[in-house]
């Protein structure tokens, strides 16, 4: 039995979560882009944000073989989109994208997340694995930014969002490049990630792989803070680049 600060995952939820994990380490270096492989249990994803960066996650792992729940706060919108991608897409409320997924990816623009961690904190502390894709823009988001990126980006998304399994991915590279890179032969793209919890550290990085990326967990949430557009790690680099570049940051 998994609890994590007062909130249970019942057993059937760890075991299959658990199996994902496994199976999804078990294929390192590996696009599962096509189809899933014959056994791999799915995770069911949620995006909390589906415009540029959560519509493009969502979209590739539904490809990948996943089951997401795109979410808005006007779910009419995404009929078209998630028409288009096939039964595995669905669209709704952000929360019942929540109630849906045993992983949500948080990708709403950075000051939505207070109102997101008072009215959904407790169910999402209730996940295995909480992907933030989301980055404290000052003159797009206001104070609560300069309060972010005074704090670091992982401290502050988990000030939140507390007891949440926050992984800090995907911050740093364009929603653009990401279909290109999940079709991609050849060398690997790194995917530089932080989190505190090993578990979902694990999971992220089945995920990451599935897509194309080689995963980078470059440290504690607290090196979050290095997770931005426009720093040293932001863009398109190799595992290699962003582990010497990640050995110079502290
Ligand atoms: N664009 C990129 O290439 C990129 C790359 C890396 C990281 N990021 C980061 O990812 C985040 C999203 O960026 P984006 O470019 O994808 O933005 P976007 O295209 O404007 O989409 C933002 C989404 O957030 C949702 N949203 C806004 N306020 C919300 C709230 N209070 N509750 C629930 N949902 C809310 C909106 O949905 P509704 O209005 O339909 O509810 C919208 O779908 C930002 O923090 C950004 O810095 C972006």
């Amino acid at each position: 039995m998994a609890t994590h600060d007062g909130v249970n995952c019942t057993r059937r939820d760890f075991l299959r979560i658990a199996g994902s994990v496994a199976l999804l380490m078990a294929s390192p270096g590996q696009a599962v882009f096509a189809a899933s492989p014959p056994g791999r249990a799915p995770l069911k994803i949620a995006t909390i944000g589906s415009g540029r960066i959560g519509g493009t996650l969502g979209t590739l792992w539904v490809q990948a073989g996943h089951p997401v729940m795109f979410s808005s706060r006007h779910p009419e919108q995404l009929k078209e989109m998630v028409d288009s991608l096939g039964p595995l897409a669905r669209a709704g409320t952000v929360e019942e994208a929540i109630a849906f997924a045993d992983v949500v990816l948080l990708a709403v623009p950075y000051r939505a997340m207070p109102q997101i961690g008072k009215d959904h904190g407790r169910a999402l502390a209730a996940k295995a694995l909480v992907l933030d894709a989301t980055n404290p823009i000052p003159r797009r988001d206001g104070e609560i930014a300069n309060w972010a990126r005074e704090k670091g980006a992982g401290l502050a998304s988990a000030e939140l969002l507390p007891g949440v399994r926050i992984v800090r991915a995907f911050n740093a590279i364009g929603y653009a490049r990401l279909p290109e890179i999940a079709k991609r032969q050849g060398d690997p793209v790194g995917m530089p990630m932080a989190g505190d919890d090993a578990n979902a550290n694990a999971l992220a990085s089945g995920l990451v792989r599935e897509i194309g990326f080689e995963p980078v967990v470059i440290g504690p949430l607290a090196m979050g803070k290095h997770l931005l557009p426009r720093t040293p790690l932001a863009g398109v680099r190799t595992p290699e680049e962003i582990r010497k570049i990640a050995a110079t940051l502290d």
